[in-house]
């Protein structure tokens, strides 16, 4: 039996170089080592070897089934490497390996999350509204009349059926109060689009971000408050933040907000970077003729308004001279972000 175990191990080594892919070692194995094979079948014959021969034999035959393992098991490695050279066998594995390149957010997304965060902390939630409009929710339910110089094709883009692209997106105002019913507190940050000239401060779209408390009792302190807050967690909690009376049609009284800070080298000063007010009575009357109900009743609710364009508080943050430069996704201007 020693003899038909050795002639087994070399028939093995004769035939193992055959097994040139994963099939053909497959066959081998089985061949040699599977339920049937030949080692297995020789192995059947240890019944028959008498009690003194047996741990000899037995020993032979552990032998010979650890050398058929291990040939498998080296064939294997062999094959899965000469699979792995040639697939690398173009690559030339000493070229210098490639940095990843770290990302980050855009500087736009940095300064619109800034805001977020420091509103939600106040209250507020966040709200939508679609970029397509229609003239009423971008207008007339916001007490702009119809001769108003917003309104004008020179300044607004108007498709063929009436929709526009907003102006600004206090229409989501209008579509929050239409579908919630008050105490409402909500943001909604997107873009804003208007036919201007392109420039170092203007794009033909920008983005927004509005603001919208309406209650029982909302005062101009809570408005200048607010306010305040936002823009001192965003540009540091010394910055002086000051109101100026303006002009808002659908806000009375109206406010345009601006922060005095310090560009480097420079003195310190006014930037207008926000418009604001006390909603209209005439936006809530509108609002409740359209829901058909008097919960924003204007003599029972207050509230205030404000809209914030975030290019400009991106620009001033870090110093970018150019609106454009947030658009071209130049990389050398992208990675100072990162
Ligand atoms: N919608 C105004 C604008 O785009 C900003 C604003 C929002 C003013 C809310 C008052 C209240 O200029």
């Amino acid at each position: 039996m020693i003899d038909q175990l050795e002639a087994i191990h070399q028939d093995a080594l004769n035939t193992i170089a055959d097994a040139a892919d994963d099939a053909a070692l497959e066959s081998f194995r089985i061949r040699f080592l599977g339920k049937k094979g030949t080692l297995t079948q020789a192995a059947a014959g240890m019944r028959d070897v008498s009690k003194e021969d047996k741990p000899k034999v037995g020993q032979k035959l552990n032998e010979v089934r650890q050398a058929l393992t291990s040939m498998v098991e080296d064939r294997a490695a062999e094959l899965i490497a000469a699979k792995d050279a040639a697939a690398a066998k173009d690559t030339d594995v000493t070229l210098p390996g490639r940095r990843p390149q770290p990302a980050a957010l855009h500087p736009l997304t940095q300064m619109m999350d800034r805001g977020i965060k420091a509103l939600r902390q106040m209250g507020f939630a966040l709200a939508s509204g679609p970029e397509v409009e229609t003239e009423f929710h971008c207008f007339d339910a916001l007490n702009t009349p119809e001769d108003h110089p917003a309104r004008n094709e020179k300044d607004t883009f108007y498709f063929n059926d009436g929709h526009l692209l907003r102006t600004h997106t206090s229409s989501v105002q209008v579509r929050t109060m239409e579908t919630q019913a008050p105490p409402i507190r909500v943001i909604a940050p997107g873009s804003a689009y208007r036919r201007d000239e392109i420039d170092a401060t203007h794009l033909s779209v920008f983005t927004q971000m509005e603001g919208l408390y309406v209650a029982e009792d909302v005062n101009l302190g809570d408005l200048k408050g607010t306010l305040e807050r936002l823009f001192q967690a965003i540009f540091g909690p010394k910055t002086p933040v000051r109101f100026r009376p303006h002009f808002f049609p659908f806000t009375e009284p109206s406010f345009e907000i601006d922060i005095q800070l310090q560009p480097k080298g420079q003195a310190p000063r006014w930037i207008e970077i926000a418009g604001c007010g006390m909603v209209d009575p005439n936006v809530f009357a509108q609002i409740c003729e359209s829901r058909g109900d008097d919960l924003y009743d204007p003599d029972k609710v207050t509230g205030f308004a404000f809209g914030l364009g975030l290019e400009r508080l991106a620009m001033i943050m870090w110093g970018i001279p150019d609106i454009r430069w947030l658009i071209e996704n130049d990389q050398r201007f992208l990675h100072q972000f990162v």
